[in-house]
């Protein structure tokens, strides 16, 4: 069992890893030994805070052993993608892996003989995703018949949590102007949208301030993310689109004025650029979850550490 995306992820493996991470965390000593010195290989090929943080520290937390991998300085750079992971399988007993392109995840899932975990790609980021759900059913008390609203340009982490709610009956509706070409999924959208639990606003004819404030009206989550994905942040190719990209979607920023009488929680899966996407005052508001969310990541890792090693 892998996780590269949640679509083959049923109801229950997720009911039950959010169950298990809200457990980590309450009891964290329970699980000091939990995987008896297994290790955990993490191959990135992007940068990571969070989702590098978890995988290392939540393995050494549950008493096994995190060997980190920057990509380049490997020989995955130049050699055949299936030969090294085979090769990394025999190392290790589970791989937490960040790649630029899902193909590629499919590519090294085939591969490799032990668990992978997508710790995100241009289509998919799961983890982040299993660790929302914990961190909405810890502040909500509720998964199903939650309404989350992600409000910025339709990707990874968009999909992931589209994913995640059509499983236990979160209904998301996405205002998104534009949508990131490698998270175009219509196979997953038409899948959610049929179980009622996937929306889209037609951003093309509507007044955005009026159509945005009531859509935030009804939510219990205001979800954002970067309107850039990390990996184009300073790549030169990318400046022009980045540059049209911010001035298209500043009527979508998360700010004080569209949030005004909001009473619902404000997330977002960091790391935020504020003044764009949200505003710096909106990161630290009261109604902002967004560094319990961080926070969780940990104990949501730790759970889906053991969860595939369990059924490895
Ligand atoms: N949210 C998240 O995945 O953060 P990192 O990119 O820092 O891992
Ligand atoms: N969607 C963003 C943030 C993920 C943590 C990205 O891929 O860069």
């Amino acid at each position: 069992m892998h996780l590269i995306t949640l679509n083959p992820w049923s109801e229950t493996d997720i009911l039950e890893t959010v169950e298990d991470s809200l457990n980590i965390k309450k009891y964290p000593e329970k699980y000091r030994h939990a995987v008896g010195g297994k290790s955990l290989c993490l191959l990135f090929q992007k940068t990571s805070t969070r989702t590098r943080c978890a995988g290392e520290i939540g393995i050494t937390q549950l008493g096994g052993h995190a060997h980190y991998l920057d990509w380049r300085t490997t020989n995955f750079a130049l050699a055949d993608l299936g030969d090294e992971m085979r090769v990394l399988s025999a190392y290790v007993d589970i791989i937490l892996a960040r790649f630029l392109k899902h193909t590629e995840f499919v590519e090294a899932a085939t591969a490799a003989t032990v668990p992978v975990i997508n710790g995100c790609c241009d289509k998919y980021h799961p983890t982040q995703a299993l660790g929302d759900l914990m961190t909405i059913q810890e502040h909500l008390g509720r998964l199903e018949g939650v309404k989350l609203c992600f409000i910025g340009v339709h990707n990874n982490v968009c999909n992931s949590l589209i994913a995640a709610g059509m499983k236990v009956g979160i209904e998301v509706t996405v205002v998104a102007p534009e949508v990131n070409p490698a998270a175009v999924d219509k196979e997953l959208w038409d899948a959610a949208a049929r179980k009622g639990l996937y929306k889209v606003l037609d951003t093309r004819s509507i007044n955005v301030g009026s159509a945005l404030a009531s859509v935030v009206a009804e939510s219990d989550i205001v979800y954002t993310d970067t309107w850039v994905d990390m990996e184009f942040f300073t790549d030169p190719t990318f400046a022009e689109e980045r540059e049209r990209r911010l001035k298209r979607m500043m009527p979508y920023q998360l700010n004080a004025e569209l949030l005004d009488g909001y009473t619902g929680k404000i997330m977002h899966c960091l790391p935020a650029h504020h003044g764009y996407e949200i505003a710096g005052e909106v990161v630290n508001d009261e109604r902002a979850i967004i560094f319990e969310q961080s926070e969780n990541r940990l104990h949501s890792m730790k759970a889906i550490i053991l969860r595939l090693l369990a059924r490895a």
